[in-house]
This record gives C-alpha cells, structure tokens and sequence, in this order.
C-alpha cells in the first residue's frame, strides 16, 4: 500500500494524512474483494523494515489501524470477513495485538475473504521462522530431513494453507517486491501501477483485476499445454 506519502506531500500535508486517506482504500478494495468472489486478500501495512521510520509516524499508523480495528470490526463480522494476522506479534504493541486478537476470535467463522493482515511482516524473516521450526522436528525426530518438501515449507509460513496469492499489486510505481511474501509470490502475477494507495480504489483495483485476466499463466509449460488444460477442464 505505497505512496501514502507522497500523496499527503502532494497536498501540502503530513504523512499521516496520507496514511488516513490510504485507510479509505483499504476499506473500498476489501468491498471490492467481496462484491467480485475474491476470497483471499493479503494487505502489507506494516513491514519489519518500517521500524526505521520516525516514531511519531510510527505511532500514527498504530491509532489508525486500532481507530480502523475498533470501526470496522463489526461491518467485518456482518460481512463474513475472517480476519488473520500475518507476522511477528513480538516488537507489536499490547493493545495492537489485543485488538488483533479480538478481530480474528470474533470473525473466525467467517468465510466470504479470507483477509491476512501483514504486520511486523518481513518475508525473509517468515522464511527463516519456518526454517527454525522444521529444524526443531527434524531435531526432535518427528521429521525425517528427506522428508522436507515444498509443502513442508508452505505449512510452516504464516500463511500456511493459504493458497499462494495470484496478483501482487504494487502502487506508486516502485518496481520492487520489498520483502513482501518472498516464498509464496513464486508465480504470482505482478501488477505495478503509478497510481498512489490513498488513489487506489474501485476503478484502478478493476482495471488491476482486467490486466491480470489477460495474463497468460504458464507455470513452466508452453502455450499449447495451457491451451489444452483449459479445454479439458472446460469439457
Ligand atoms: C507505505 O506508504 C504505507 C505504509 C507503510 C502504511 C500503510 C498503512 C495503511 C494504509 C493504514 C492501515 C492499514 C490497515 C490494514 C488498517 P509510504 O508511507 O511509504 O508512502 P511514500 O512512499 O509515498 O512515502
């Protein structure tokens, strides 16, 4: 969710003003989510990087996501919304972690999006938890060093049986990944726009879904072996 920024600077105004209006897209593109059947979102709102930034901005953005937590919960609930927290929780303030855990006790039946908060996310970091943790069971004897695949490293993330996401979504422009989901966004398909976040809504996330609906998704085959899957799955 990049260029809350600029966007705030543009107007002669504060980060945090950015970052306010960067709230109203996140509230339009989870409506979106739920009116077109996306049923997973991933939102990067807070990475291991952003301790680096000035603590007062710092700070802001935990009274937005607690006044957006606070807010929207019950809108979530009524809409089917399961809220999940992807990240460290060490380093996250008490209340923070308090009210995340409010949010993903009170919509955990939820079942219409499946919507992964990242916060305190770093994706080297989850790579390295989840190496940690298989070294444990290997340790431990309850896994065989064989036996360790692919699946075994996918469980082992925070986003565990989530599937691997279809679209990345970069705003502002920024033709990089920034430690966002490393392991996961293999072949995923990357979508950069110039658009900044607190412009991020309905039209832009559609002319997003649109461009992504006219990709080619190979996975390593040709074209021809694509061709013929989808007409067998087709008849
Ligand atoms: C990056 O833009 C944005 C952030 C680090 C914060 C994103 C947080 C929100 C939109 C609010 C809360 C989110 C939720 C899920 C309620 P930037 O500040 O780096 O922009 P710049 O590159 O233009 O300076």
């Amino acid at each position: 969710m990049d260029g809350n920024g600029r966007w705030a600077k543009k107007r002669f105004r504060n980060r945090v003003y950015g970052h306010e209006a960067g709230i109203d897209s996140v509230k339009a593109v989870i409506k979106c989510c739920l009116e077109w059947g996306i049923p997973y979102l991933t939102l990067y709102a807070f990475s291991k990087e952003n301790w680096k930034r000035p603590s007062s901005e710092i700070q802001a953005l935990w009274q937005l996501m607690k006044r957006f937590l606070h807010a929207e919960l019950p809108v979530l609930v009524e809409h089917g919304v399961r809220v999940v927290h992807i990240g460290d929780r060490e380093g996250l303030p008490e209340d923070i972690c308090r009210l995340l855990d409010e949010a993903v006790e009170k919509t955990a039946c939820g079942s219409s999006l499946y919507l992964q908060v990242a916060l305190n996310y770093g994706g080297r970091q989850e790579i390295v938890r989840a190496v940690r943790l298989i070294a444990e069971k290997v340790k431990s004897g309850v896994l065989d060093p064989s036996a360790i695949s692919v699946e075994t490293i996918n469980t082992h993330l925070f986003t565990g049986e989530v599937p691997d996401p279809d679209l990345l979504i970069r705003t502002s422009g920024e033709f990089r990944v920034s430690n966002f989901l490393l392991w996961q966004i293999a072949y995923t398909e990357i979508y950069i726009t110039d658009v900044l976040w607190p412009d991020f809504r309905e039209r832009e996330f559609l002319k997003a879904v649109e461009d992504y609906q006219r990709r080619e998704r190979r996975f390593g085959m040709t074209s021809e072996q694509v061709e013929a899957r989808e007409i067998a799955h087709l008849s």
